[in-house]
């Protein structure tokens, strides 16, 4: 990874936190932003004791106005951005009828709208620098198969792929890339921050997901690693563990089954 400024949303936990260290690693200044102070505090502690120079700022992604003082705060600090992380998300879990309006305007303001906020602040700075750059923005494989159990989650995720897709042809001219994630059944704290819907006990659905998450086991470090790569390799989507692989080609090349096994995978989660 060559990048030199490193922006992430969601810093204070799971991906994003892991990402913010493993480009400390590697060398990079680090922008990071979160709602959480805490979380964020603990990832800045961390990257700073590696050495690296780290601007923090409490951050509301849903929020335009806090997205542009991030952005000035970050340029003002670093000069540029070479790679933007929209990564900041939150889960919903529950189906159509169990969702309610302030359900979906909480889950796009933050899952879509953040991600607009990041592009529309961190692109421009990157186009008038003219040295390119990379996006990443954070979509899932319930972005690539609809996922029953996980309508307005589902929604933002297809949402934010067809959005990375757009701005990939026209970033083009720029020489900046745009790559969509899509990680899979990642063990991190969206299980328990995830607000669960239309469940006759609430906190036995929470411990069975969150269990399932456990024993699938595959780790933010893991899926940081292998998101630097495809930045690396300039890839359009990044489907990281084997279901996210299993789901993109299944979307692509034969829909009906990958329908079929959204549904099977749903009821797994019942
Ligand atoms: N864990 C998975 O299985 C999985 C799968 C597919 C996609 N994703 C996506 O990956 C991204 C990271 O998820 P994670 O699993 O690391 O979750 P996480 O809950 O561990 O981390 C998400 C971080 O985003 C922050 N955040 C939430 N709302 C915010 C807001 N409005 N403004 C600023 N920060 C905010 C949280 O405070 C938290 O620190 C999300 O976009 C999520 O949808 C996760």
């Amino acid at each position: 990874m060559t990048e030199r400024t490193v922006v992430v949303t969601g810093a204070g936990s799971g991906i994003g936190r892991e990402l913010a260290l493993l480009s400390a690693r590697r060398g990079a200044n680090l922008a990071l932003c979160d709602l959480d102070e805490q979380g964020l505090a603990e990832t800045a502690e961390t990257a700073r004791a590696m050495g690296c120079d780290v601007f923090t700022r409490r951050v509301d992604v849903a929020g335009a106005e806090d997205m542009a003082g991030f952005a000035t705060g970050t340029l003002d600090r670093f000069g540029g951005v070479d790679l933007l992380v929209n990564n900041a998300g939150v889960g919903l879990l529950g189906g159509f009828l169990d969702t309610s309006r302030k359900d979906w305007d909480w889950l796009v303001s933050i899952n879509l709208m953040g991600v607009v906020h990041g592009c529309q602040e961190f692109l421009p700075v990157m186009i008038e620098r003219g040295r390119g750059g990379h996006v990443v923005n954070l979509s899932s494989t319930a972005g690539l198969l609809a996922n029953p159990g996980l309508s307005a989650y589902s929604t933002t995720k297809f949402a934010v792929f067809g959005l990375s897709e757009t701005l990939r042809i026209e970033m083009r001219p720029y020489g900046i890339g745009v790559t969509a994630v899509c990680p899979g059944v990642i063990n991190t704290n969206i299980t328990r921050s995830t607000p669960i819907r239309g469940a006759a006990d609430a906190d036995k659905r929470r411990e069975h997901v969150a269990a399932l998450y456990q024993k699938r086991g595959y780790t933010a470090d893991r899926v940081a690693r292998n998101i630097l790569r495809a930045v690396d390799r300039n890839k359009p989507v990044a489907p990281i563990a084997a279901e996210a692989h299993l789901s993109y080609w299944l979307s692509r090349m034969v829909p009906p089954a990958g329908r079929w096994l959204s549904a099977r995978l749903a009821a797994l989660a019942e």
